[in-house]
């Protein structure tokens, strides 16, 4: 059984107040639910991640980055290793998500050496993939994907890559309002889980948890954690708000 595992990616929002209070809400309300039944995690700015650990600490929830520079240290200025990001207290980190991607122009090679770092530093990746409306439009979206999967998870094995969460999210739906269908989503999770099964094997495909991301707001939650294939949410503007990420997370385990 895969557990469902919801993160709410803050992207560049909160502040040395709000993020605080926000992780303190969240915290607050998680007190409700089973939380043997879920993994929770929120992925704060860099500059908070210390602030947001000690906010969280009297929680369940976790705390990842947004990113991760492969190297350990030296001269890379402006960028943070995966031992800086454990040393603050995290677990997880993001690699690839789709603004790195499209906005600062990460490409597949740079986004596998950040997996492999993340793992060898201890971090849980949540490795993120997702098709362009107009490669979808094209017909491309498993090619997009296929690729974006075999790059993200070249040179690891089985024992490693266990590690990672693999996070499908469309471009077209990220910040849009304009979230795939169930079905949409789950037939990409199906196809994804496949493509795991032949690069590795069917047991380790079972285990691995993909999560869907793009628009999910607490009407749609529940609906898209009902497929199959669909174990988790990464959720960005709608994990700003607590009581909507709370909703969200309830909906996720049907409480
Ligand atoms: P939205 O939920 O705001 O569409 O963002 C999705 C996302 O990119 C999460 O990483």
């Amino acid at each position: 059984m895969r557990k469902p595992f919801i993160a709410g990616n803050w992207k560049m929002n909160t502040d040395g107040h709000s993020g605080p209070a926000l992780v303190k809400a969240v915290g607050q309300g998680l007190t409700q639910f089973d939380m043997s039944k879920v993994n929770v995690a929120v992925i704060p700015p860099f500059v908070y991640l210390a602030q947001i650990v000690a906010a969280a600490r009297a929680s369940r929830i976790a705390v990842g980055a947004q990113d991760i520079y492969y190297e350990q240290k030296g001269a890379f200025t402006g960028e943070i290793s995966a031992y800086m990001i454990k040393d603050v207290g995290c677990n997880y980190c993001l690699c690839g998500h789709s603004e790195r991607r499209h906005v600062i122009g990460e490409q597949d090679e740079l986004i596998n050496k950040k997996v492999h770092a993340a793992i060898n530093g201890g971090l849980l990746p949540i490795l993120c993939v997702g098709e362009l409306l107009e490669e979808r439009e094209a017909g491309k979206t498993e090619e997009v994907v296929e690729r974006q999967v075999k790059k993200g998870f070249e040179g690891l094995i089985a024992a490693k890559a266990a590690a990672v969460t693999l996070a499908y999210e469309p471009v077209w739906a990220i910040g849009t309002g304009r979230t795939a269908t169930p079905a949409q989503a789950q037939e990409v999770h199906a196809m994804l889980r496949k493509l795991l099964a032949e690069l590795y094997d069917k047991s380790f495909a079972d285990d691995i948890r993909i999560q869907y991301g793009g628009s999910v707001k607490p009407d749609n939650a529940a609906e898209l954690m009902q497929k199959e294939d669909i174990d988790g949410l990464l959720v960005g503007g709608a994990s700003l708000k607590a009581d909507d990420f709370l909703a969200i997370i309830k909906a996720s385990i049907g409480d």
